[in-house]
């Protein structure tokens, strides 16, 4: 999934050349999740999900770690404005998802 949105993008974006300005390059996001991967964090407080692509690469640091008690709390005042893209991306993954307004 993050390949594949670092490859060819968000099928929605809310404006032309929006993912590549907002979204982390997807070598920071192994970057990332190899950071937390070496410190075997359990918890992650991210706050702005856009298009997920640091979500997706810290979900993948959790995952590999299998920690029953990982969790990843996101917040995103703005999600609306992505068209839920970063939401939709997380759930098409396949992560469990809870909403809280
Ligand atoms: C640069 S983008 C984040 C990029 C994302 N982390 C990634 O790797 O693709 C900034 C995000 O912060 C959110 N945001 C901006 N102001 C915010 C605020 N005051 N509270 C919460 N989220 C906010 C925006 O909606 C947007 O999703």
């Amino acid at each position: 999934m993050r390949a594949n949105l670092a490859r060819v993008g968000p099928e929605v974006v809310r404006s032309e050349g929006d993912f590549s300005r907002v979204a982390l390059p997807n070598a920071d996001a192994d970057v990332l999740r190899d950071l937390l991967l070496q410190e075997e964090a359990e918890v992650v407080l991210e706050i702005g999900l856009a298009y997920s692509v640091s979500a997706l690469a810290i979900a993948e640091a959790l995952i590999s770690h299998g920690k029953r008690c990982a969790a990843h709390l996101i917040i995103d005042a703005f999600q609306d404005r992505f068209h839920d893209a970063g939401w939709k991306a997380m759930h098409q993954q396949g992560h469990e998802l809870r909403l809280e307004d």
